[in-house]
């Protein structure tokens, strides 16, 4: 199967009562861990990538391209979003040029009114395309690609304003913040949630930042409305923990431990294990 849009993958996972689960990959392992264990499970997944990310991969045609290859090769027959991770407006434009099958188009740090105009261009471009479009509105916290934002509330009728634009899906700040959650976090705002919910008529709704939220607060978002949850600091903290403790052993001093193949081996085996169990919690397990 080629790469598909989030039209009909998030509008089934809304009529359903789970959510897909947004991976960003970082390199051809990540990739491949993430695909193996979607198909395994018989899971929709959408594959994000960040402008950075895009860029440390040498580009949104090579991401394109090893994507597509490798869904190819491995026989993946579960339905695969690529999907670009808070676009800037130029990136949003190069990542459909290149052959993403999602956008993200991030404005929530505009006026409103020039996120409302730059959204509205791009829900028609995208939808001539036939691409899916996720809007959002109210910035999301924490760190992404060294730009920190403060977690925000993001307001209702603004919401209301983008999602009547048609977009495929909306993100919109709860109380979420990209990264680890500070001790002090006050957890999801399930009021403001209800509120944008309310008032976007049906629009499913995204949730950033899924590192560290609380099973049940996961669970209780994903009845309120929201269909798809990003994944990205989580896979890479086991990554790095799996690595790190294959160094500490000195297993890379062992005979050939420093093979690539050997020495990425534990992280991907600990990536493969956080999808698994991301996939069971939002519950897209055998809903491809
Ligand atoms: P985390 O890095 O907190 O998992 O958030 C991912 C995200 O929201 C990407 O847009």
């Amino acid at each position: 199967m080629g790469l598909v849009s989030l039209e009909s993958m998030c509008r089934k996972a809304y009529e359903n009562g789970y959510a897909v689960g947004q991976f960003n990959i970082n390199n051809l392992e990540w990739t491949k861990s993430i695909l193996s264990v979607a198909q395994e499970l018989n899971s929709p997944v959408i594959l994000g990538v960040s402008e950075g990310a895009a860029k440390y991969m040498a580009g949104y045609g090579v991401v394109t391209d090893m994507v597509k290859a490798m869904v190819k090769s491995l026989n993946i027959t579960v339905p695969v979003a690529l999907h670009l991770d808070h676009g800037t407006y130029e990136g949003a434009y190069k990542a459909i040029e290149a052959g993403f099958s999602s956008i993200m188009f991030d404005g929530s740090h505009y006026p409103i009114k020039e996120n409302v105009a730059k959204t509205k261009e791009l829900v028609e471009t995208c939808k001539r395309l036939g691409l899916s479009l996720e809007a959002e509105v109210g910035a999301i916290g924490g760190e992404e690609d060294g730009v920190i934002g403060m977690g925000e509330l993001a307001d209702p009728n603004q919401c209301k304003m983008i999602a009547d634009l048609g977009v495929t899906i909306l993100a919109a700040g709860i109380g979420n913040i990209h990264g680890k959650y500070p001790a002090n976090w006050k957890g999801l705002n399930f009021d403001v949630l209800q509120a944008i919910h309310a008032k976007t008529n049906g629009v499913p709704l995204v949730l950033h930042g899924g590192t560290g939220i609380p099973d049940d607060m996961v669970k209780k978002a994903i009845s309120m409305g929201v269909s798809k949850i990003n994944v990205n600091t989580e896979l890479q903290l086991v990554f790095a923990d799996a690595t790190r403790k294959y160094i500490e052993a000195g297993k890379d001093l062992d005979g050939k431990g420093f093979d690539p193949r050997k020495l990425l081996a534990p992280g991907v085996e600990a990536m493969k294990v956080a999808v698994r169990e991301k996939m069971a919690l939002f519950g897209s397990v055998n809903k491809a």
